[in-house]
């Protein structure tokens, strides 16, 4: 398992911000050819994103690119041109405005077709972004759409504008959202997003919080999303990966209680019974799958020793 918790949007076509990005302590950079590029740039960026990715030293990042939408003039090539020079370099194409299944079925049969040409496996992945009406009413055939599918992603911006629903800031993520809706406008999307993600096997990211200067809103736009099961965030400023990494990653109290549920419960097994009490609370095997997903993550970070028997 490698840690999805943040990841980097990197403009395309601004080569001294992807010097930087390679400086960045993001589980993963994501070069961008797409909105973040002006039209004009569009074939320049793409050129520029291929070369960064051939020469430039990005150690054992995840990289990823993010292709135009497959319904503009630049797509197609971005694709075509970016797996074809940097196969090995990449680890998935991020797919904007994913709409249909057949958005998928494209993409993942023009990598295969690449992989034949080139005479090699290519372990590319796709990462699909859902950020239409149509793209969420189609989620489950899209999730299911690929063996390279592996990430849905929540495109806020654009959900919103295609729901027609109200710009209420800049941030377009959890920022004055109480002063218009008694609640949290995007609990549906986003639930849905993590469900279709978990029934396929898939990570689920959320969008990124668009108020770089302000923390502690993306703190708590953080906190939201990572409780209701998103593995992790776009940032779009590096000043955002230390806050995202803090709430995305395991705390000192949640560790020690996954470690003390888990040796509980092997306990309570031994002795024949399915279920335990701790702490005055019942622990069954649901409670079990949760506190070994945590472990499994803090043992990723190097904050445990392999075994919970250790605490
Ligand atoms: N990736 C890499 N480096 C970045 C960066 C990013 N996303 N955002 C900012 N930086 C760098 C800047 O180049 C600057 O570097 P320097 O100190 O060497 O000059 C440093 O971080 C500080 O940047 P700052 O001056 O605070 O911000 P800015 O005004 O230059 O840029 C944005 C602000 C929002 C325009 C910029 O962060 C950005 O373009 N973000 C990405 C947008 C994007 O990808 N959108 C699409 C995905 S939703
Ligand atoms: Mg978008």
């Amino acid at each position: 398992m490698r840690l999805r918790r943040s990841t980097l949007s990197v403009p395309g076509h601004r080569e001294s911000m992807h010097e930087k990005a390679t400086r960045s302590h993001a589980d993963v950079i994501m070069l961008d050819l797409e909105d973040s590029v002006p039209f004009e740039s569009k074939v320049d960026a793409r050129n520029l994103v291929i070369r960064s990715l051939l020469e430039k030293d990005w150690g054992n990042r995840t990289l990823t690119v993010r292709m135009n939408g497959i319904d503009t003039p630049f797509g197609y090539r971005d694709l075509l041109d970016v797996v074809e020079a940097a196969a090995d370099r990449i680890d998935a194409i991020v797919v904007p405005k994913v709409d249909s299944p057949g958005d998928i079925h494209f993409v993942s049969r023009m990598i295969d077709g690449i992989a034949r040409h080139l005479g090699v496996e290519l372990a590319i992945g796709i990462e699909a972004t859902i950020e239409s009406a149509r793209g969420m009413e189609q989620i489950a055939g899209i999730a299911a759409a690929s063996p390279r599918m592996k990430t849905l992603v929540f495109g806020i911006a654009d959900y919103s504008a295609s729901l027609g629903a109200r710009l209420v800031s800049i941030s377009g993520h959890g920022e004055n959202e109480e002063t218009i809706y008694p609640g949290h406008r995007w609990h549906y999307a986003m639930c849905r997003i993590v469900n279709a993600a978990r029934a396929n096997g898939l990570l689920a990211i959320d969008a990124p919080y668009g108020h770089f200067r302000d923390n502690e809103g993306l703190a708590r736009a953080a906190r939201m999303s990572c409780s209701l099961g998103f593995d992790g965030k776009w940032a779009i400023h590096p000043d955002q990966i230390e806050t995202i990494h803090a709430v995305f990653s395991p705390g000192k109290e949640d560790i020690e209680r996954a470690g003390r549920v888990l040796a509980a419960f092997r306990m309570a097994k031994q002795q024949g019974r399915g279920a335990a009490s701790l702490d005055g609370r019942m622990i069954d095997q649901a409670t079990v799958r949760m506190a070994q997903q945590l472990w499994d993550q803090a043992r990723e970070l190097g904050m445990v020793e392999s075994d919970p028997e250790t605490l």
